[in-house]
């Protein structure tokens, strides 16, 4: 988190005014199947009604956002290592890596974004192997099981930390 403040002081420098929040969505493999794909745990929503619920949630909040979706546990880091300058906050549903990447973990921890997991499914509720997730310990939280409110929870959440502290530092 330490390279956050100094992202909203820079922004604030050189644009002279607040500019809207920027959230990066990203969800990992298999849920470009959602929809299909075990509905019975998942629920019944595409990822594309998902995305389009969060935007519409972010227009309300007037947050600007950007949702991606990959197989690829390289691609994720990717993303997450190009997200520091362009994103406040990431908000991440790694699916299956989220019990097994260290990777994804480490590239949180190194952008320092504040980063909200989400999963459709309540983990807790499933197989042990699931209870496991390396990404939690670099979360500021954790939103589990509530389907595609997963995200509007998790947009809401980030909203009002980045919000608070944002206030603080036009305090200073
Ligand atoms: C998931 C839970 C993971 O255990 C699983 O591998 C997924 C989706 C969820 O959103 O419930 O693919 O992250």
């Amino acid at each position: 988190m330490v390279g956050y403040g100094h992202n909203i002081i820079k922004r604030r420098i050189f644009s002279g005014f607040p500019m809207k929040l920027t959230i990066l969505f990203l969800n990992g493999p298999n849920l470009n199947l959602l929809g299909t794909r075990e509905p019975e745990i998942y629920g019944p929503e595409t990822l594309q009604e998902i995305q389009s619920r969060v935007e519409s949630r972010a227009k309300e909040l007037g947050i600007k956002t950007d949702f991606r979706q990959s197989n690829s546990e390289a691609q994720l880091v990717e993303w997450i290592q190009e997200s520091p300058g362009d994103f406040s906050g990431i908000i991440l549903n790694a699916a299956a890596l989220t019990h097994s990447s260290v990777a994804i973990a480490d590239a949180i921890e190194a952008v320092g974004l504040p980063m909200i997991e989400v999963h459709l499914s309540n983990v807790f509720r499933r197989e042990e192997f699931r209870h496991h997730s390396h990404l939690s310990r670099v979360a500021y939280g954790v939103i589990t099981g509530f389907g595609g409110d997963s995200y509007i929870l998790a947009l809401n959440a980030i909203n009002s930390i980045l919000s608070k502290k944002e206030s603080k530092i036009d305090r200073v």
